[in-house]
């Protein structure tokens, strides 16, 4: 039997995992050099001031909440249209998550929504790149300004991806960055905060080591072994041969984001005068980084097709259902059917197909001969 063609797949050379062994043989294997390094290399890339590395997205999601403030009684406005990680980060500060609903194109959360759904006990707004694709940075940054919010980046999707010429991790007050091994760049599991205000960047740092204000190295540094806890942190550090996979993961994802829009350039051409398959559209305003490709099936039963593709070798996946109903949603927060409408719709058509730099041509073609079979 031929092999499924998963939706996201790593791409790991021989330079990757010599860059692991040699930190494996050295003396740091966590909490030395090379998370400096990979945070200075992630600064380099994106234009930030500051990056913070963690052990994942999540992680880093955690943390930009705990330097936004976000307390119990807080409000944070997210989309439905993610991971549930984009809004379970809001909850482990005691926060409220509240649902604004997102594009129909794009499927980006909606301005407009977003404006109508704050209160005075809203504290800050998650904006999610959906599929690599940033969000409408230049209304959400006049809404954050004009209502005295944070406003908090989840690229997860979209690391290498601009808008209006402005790259992701700058585009916000606060950005976190995935490097689990579907996402552009991998260190296993990993993640990473950049941000320009140093308080920040002192306080994500803070709360990676468990909230002690001084990490190992830099009481070797001192000669000293005194340190304080001042706040309630967690262990989310990352290990050194993790950030030094991600050194040289990185060195190779300008090439890999090309491929990636040469991917998405071949399907759209061959969708686009089809009625049955919509892609998500994109903004002329943005370069997308094509974390996911996203269609619609406007005809064909999503759920029926999904069960077909996988059983002739195509690893589709659905991305995603929306937060707001997932069970422990609904039983916490009372949220229901038709609080979204617009997510919820296109959640019964969207289906994501294989979308890496690995992906051949020839399996590239195989998989629209597939899709169009469908419609
Ligand atoms: C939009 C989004 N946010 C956050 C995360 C969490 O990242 P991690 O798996 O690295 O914790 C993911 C991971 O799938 C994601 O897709």
């Amino acid at each position: 039997m031929n092999k499924t063609i998963p939706y996201g797949k790593q791409s790991i050379d021989r330079s990757d995992i010599d860059a692991v062994t040699e930190v494996l043989q050295s003396d740091f294997i966590t909490t030395g050099p090379k998370v400096s390094e990979f945070e200075k290399s992630i600064c380099d890339f994106t234009g930030a001031k500051f990056a913070v590395a963690v052990s994942s997205g999540t992680a880093a999601l955690h943390c930009a909440m705990f330097a936004a403030g976000i307390k119990p009684g807080d409000e944070v406005i997210v989309t439905p249209m993610t991971f549930v990680a984009s809004s379970n980060a809001i909850l482990y500060c005691g926060g409220t998550p509240v649902f604004a609903d997102v594009l129909p194109g794009s499927l980006l959360i909606d301005p407009a929504e977003v404006e109508k759904k704050i209160t005075e006990r809203t504290k800050a707004v998650v904006a999610v790149d959906y599929a690599g694709q940033p969000c409408d940075y230049g209304a959400l940054r006049g809404i954050c300004k004009k209502h005295g919010l944070l406003l908090i980046s989840d690229a997860c999707h979209s690391i290498g991806a601009k808008y209006k010429g402005g790259k992701t991790g700058t585009l916000a007050d606060m950005t976190a960055f995935s490097f689990h091994p579907v996402k552009h760049i991998t260190t296993g599991e990993g993640g990473m905060i950049t941000i320009d205000n140093p308080d920040f960047a002192a306080r994500l740092k803070m709360f990676r080591g468990h909230g002690i204000s001084t990490d190992y190295r830099q009481r070797e540094e001192k000669g000293s072994w005194f340190y304080e806890m001042v706040d309630l942190g967690y262990n989310y550090r990352i290990t050194d041969f993790q950030c030094a996979l991600g050194i040289s993961q990185l060195k190779k994802l300008p090439g890999w984001i090309s491929r990636r829009q040469e991917i998405a350039a071949k399907y759209d051409a061959e969708f686009k005068d089809n009625p049955s398959i919509i892609p998500i559209r994109k903004s002329p305003d943005i370069s997308h980084a094509y974390h996911l490709y996203v269609i619609k099936l406007e005809k064909a039963d999503r759920n029926q097709a999904f069960t077909e593709l996988r059983n002739s070798g195509i690893g589709v996946n659905v991305h995603y259902i929306p937060v707001h109903l997932h069970p422990y949603y609904k039983k916490t927060f009372g949220t229901t059917e038709g609080l979204c409408p617009v997510a919820e719709d296109a959640f019964r058509k969207i289906i994501s197909l294989p979308m890496f730099p690995g992906l051949k041509d020839e399996e590239l073609k195989t998989v629209i001969t597939k899709i169009k079979r469908l419609s």
